[in-house]
């Protein structure tokens, strides 16, 4: 297969791409990221010379470009993975999560019905979040039924684009598939999520920024598991239909940063300050802070015989062990545009 990766220099794309140009060396795996603040060569260093491999740099909202390299790299599949993904950002600038994540799938779903047609046929693997679903009570788990109910300007966006995909399947018979996954964690991701900031932080003793009361749940996925996933669903999927993908792994904000602290602790050693504890610093909360996300993976395990494979306790010590090891990949994203969002978003929760 020729597969078309978009969004291959960010978090999730990045070790998707290594995966596959590693694990599939028959396949070709053209990457098109337009390497936005969050999107990192560096990340793809190790597999950049790879026979199998090549770099485009593009935007997605460029039809003529996405439909210029369906044609010349004779693309069979899509994996639609480029997007703004970042809450807080979206609250402080929603435009280009709408350029972006709505026009730029609307390109790319505009390039593949031009390129596959006349009995040739490609597929859309579209990856998306269970942020579109809204946020959930005490119980309960987001099923594929769930109605949407998006809450943040990005949750808005992701959401508007699975409808499109959605419609291009029913409308124009385009093969398509979506999965909705919850939040990952792993190596290469952007230090303005909670994880990667909570390290970064906690290395710098700097203070630990813990939203509102810090009793927002979330459900956490390791990276590689997501692209294991990914894979599965677009090798077997069923076309039109979506997939939830999740790790059954629900903890609170403040259960993450307290073990993220005594895992730093125990690899480091305790500071002549105290333990790292001590640098965690409630802050006013997320406008619209969705409560809790829960994933009912049941319908990829039973169809499709997907499961996580990583434990969570591991997956973090792993985790935090890698950005230990990689300085040099966390310093080179910490310019000046990183510290002025920085200071937008914490300056206004002091
Ligand atoms: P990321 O922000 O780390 O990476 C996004 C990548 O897209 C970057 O490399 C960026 O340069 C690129 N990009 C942005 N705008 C572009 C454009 N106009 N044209 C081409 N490239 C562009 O994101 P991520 O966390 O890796 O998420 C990847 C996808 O997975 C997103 O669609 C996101 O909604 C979805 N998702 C993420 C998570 C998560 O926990 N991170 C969970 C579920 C779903
Ligand atoms: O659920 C899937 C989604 O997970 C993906 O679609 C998004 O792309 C991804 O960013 C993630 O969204 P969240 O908003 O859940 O992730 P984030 O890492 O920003 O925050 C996780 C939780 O931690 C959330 O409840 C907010 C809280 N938080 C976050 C930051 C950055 C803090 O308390 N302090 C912080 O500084």
């Amino acid at each position: 297969m020729n597969l078309l990766v978009t969004g291959g220099a960010g978090f999730i794309g990045s070790n998707l791409v290594r995966h596959l140009v590693r694990t599939r060396p028959g396949d070709r795996v053209v990457n098109v990221d337009k390497l936005t603040y969050a999107g990192n060569l560096r990340s793809l260093a190790d597999v950049e010379s790879a026979p199998n491999y090549r770099f485009v740099r593009g935007d997605i909202t460029d039809v003529a470009l996405m439909t210029r390299l369906l044609a010349e790299e004779s693309i069979d599949a899509v994996v639609h993975l480029a997007a703004e993904s970042h809450v807080d950002r979206s609250i402080l600038g929603p435009e280009e999560f709408l350029r972006t994540n709505v026009m730029g799938t609307f390109a790319l779903l505009e390039a593949a019905r031009a390129t596959w047609r006349d009995g040739r046929r490609g597929r859309f693997l579209h990856v998306s979040t269970d942020e579109v679903f809204g946020s959930l009570g005490d119980t309960g788990a987001f099923t594929e039924e769930t109605p949407y109910a998006p809450n943040s300007p990005y949750s808005a966006s992701k959401a508007a684009s699975d409808h499109l995909v959605r419609a291009y399947c029913h409308t124009y018979g385009l093969d398509v598939v979506t999965t909705n996954c919850s939040n990952n964690y792993g190596p290469y991701q952007f230090p303005e999520k909670l994880i990667p900031l909570m390290i970064l932080n906690a290395r710098g003793g700097k203070p630990l920024p813990v939203y509102g009361d810090g009793l927002n749940v979330r459900d956490w996925l390791y990276v590689q598991d997501h692209c294991e996933a990914i894979e599965t669903v677009l090798e077997r999927g069923r076309t039109g239909e979506t997939y939830n993908i999740g790790g059954n792994n629900e903890r609170r904000n403040i259960d993450v940063v307290t073990a993220l602290c005594d895992l730093m602790d125990e690899a480091l050693g305790v500071e002549p300050a105290g333990p790292r504890r001590r640098l965690i610093t409630y802050v006013k909360d997320r406008p619209g802070h969705d409560r809790r996300y829960a994933i009912d993976a049941s319908k990829i395990r039973r169809e499709l015989g997907w499961e996580p494979r990583f434990v969570f306790e591991q997956g973090l010590r792993e985790t935090i062990r890698w950005y230990l090891d990689h300085q040099e990949w966390l310093e080179a994203c910490l310019d000046g545009s990183y510290r002025e969002y920085y200071e937008r978003n914490y300056g206004e929760k002091r």
